[in-house]
């Protein structure tokens, strides 16, 4: 799991960072993820962030700080049109890359999230997707009034990220006297913004540092009823207890929350101005 340095980031300095920490780190992201390294996001967030959007064949579908492209792939295999962005030129230059070698139809662009709201007309997109991305940009209010305008009335727009109450600067394992996990320590939880998060472990190629953006639960729910939608899902997917056992990494996420999981929709006639709270469903999603 990635470790926070515990000082605050300045916001003007994370959002400078932002991208050009992403773009250094492409290498290493497409080697931990498409060489099946990040166990987590294979066994547990990516197939909840699937159930949360629902079904998308024949849907056209944006795809917002896509990286390499893992999840818009998983989405044209499920039959949607989909179209991936990220600001990182050496992410999508590796998405390129492998649409080129085995064309399925997905159009990558290079483009900063805050403006893609300008970048379509309104009603483009029939769902909206981001795997991971929305707590690694700055100007989380911009993005989502941009996809707002984006989806078409009855759109939804459906995203994971770290649990808030794990990307607080304060964030790490206890450790006991054999070295394993004890409890988890955690403060600091409502000084929010930016974070330095540092990935280090065994299965990347090498350390990376990227700014990463710290809201709490509250904040989060604000912003996307801000924008006008109504949130329809929540879920903590965490892994089964087999999962846990067979592979050490996702032992302390059986254990507390480490993703989180929302699915919120643009009402399907006129806007009816701010958005509510409208949980459907949510709680106890386990990857299978
Ligand atoms: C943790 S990676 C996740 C990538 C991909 N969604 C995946 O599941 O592997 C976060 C990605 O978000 C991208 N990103 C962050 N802020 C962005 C922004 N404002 N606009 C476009 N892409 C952004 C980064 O470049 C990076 O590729």
């Amino acid at each position: 799991m990635p470790r926070r340095m515990e000082g605050r980031l300045p916001e003007v300095r994370a959002a400078r960072l932002a991208r050009a920490s992403w773009n250094r780190a492409a290498d290493i992201w497409e080697d931990f993820v498409e060489r099946g390294k990040d166990f987590s996001r294979d066994y547990v967030h990516a197939p909840a962030l699937l159930r949360a959007l629902g079904p998308v064949r024949g849907l056209r579908v944006l795809d917002i700080g896509c990286g390499q492209g893992y999840f818009t792939r998983k989405l044209a295999a499920r039959g949607a049109r989909v179209v991936g962005i990220d600001w990182s030129p050496g992410m999508i230059g590796r998405a390129m890359a492998r649409e080129g070698q085995r064309p399925i139809g997905i159009e990558y662009l290079c483009l900063d999230a805050r403006r893609a709201g300008d970048r379509w007309s309104a009603g483009s997109f029939d769902r909206a997707v981001a795997c991971m991305s929305l707590m690694d940009s700055p100007g989380l209010d911009r993005i989502l009034r941009g996809v707002y305008r984006l989806l078409r009335p009855g759109g939804r727009l459906a995203f994971s990220i770290t649990h808030p109450l794990n990307s607080s600067r304060v964030s790490r394992w206890e450790r006991d006297e054999v070295g394993a996990h004890g409890a988890r320590v955690l403060d600091r939880y409502f000084d929010e913004g930016a974070v330095r998060l540092v990935w280090r472990q065994a299965r990347l190629k090498r350390l990376f540092t990227v700014p990463h953006w710290h809201y709490t639960l509250e904040t989060y729910f604000r912003k996307i009823c801000g924008a006008g939608f109504q949130i329809v899902h929540v879920a903590e997917p965490r892994p089964s207890a087999e999962q846990a056992r067979l592979y050490t990494s996702l032992e302390g996420p059986s254990r507390i929350p480490f993703w989180l999981v929302i699915a919120a929709e643009k009402a399907p006639s006129k806007p009816r101005g701010r958005g509510s709270l409208r949980l459907l469903l949510g709680g106890a999603a386990r990857s299978g």
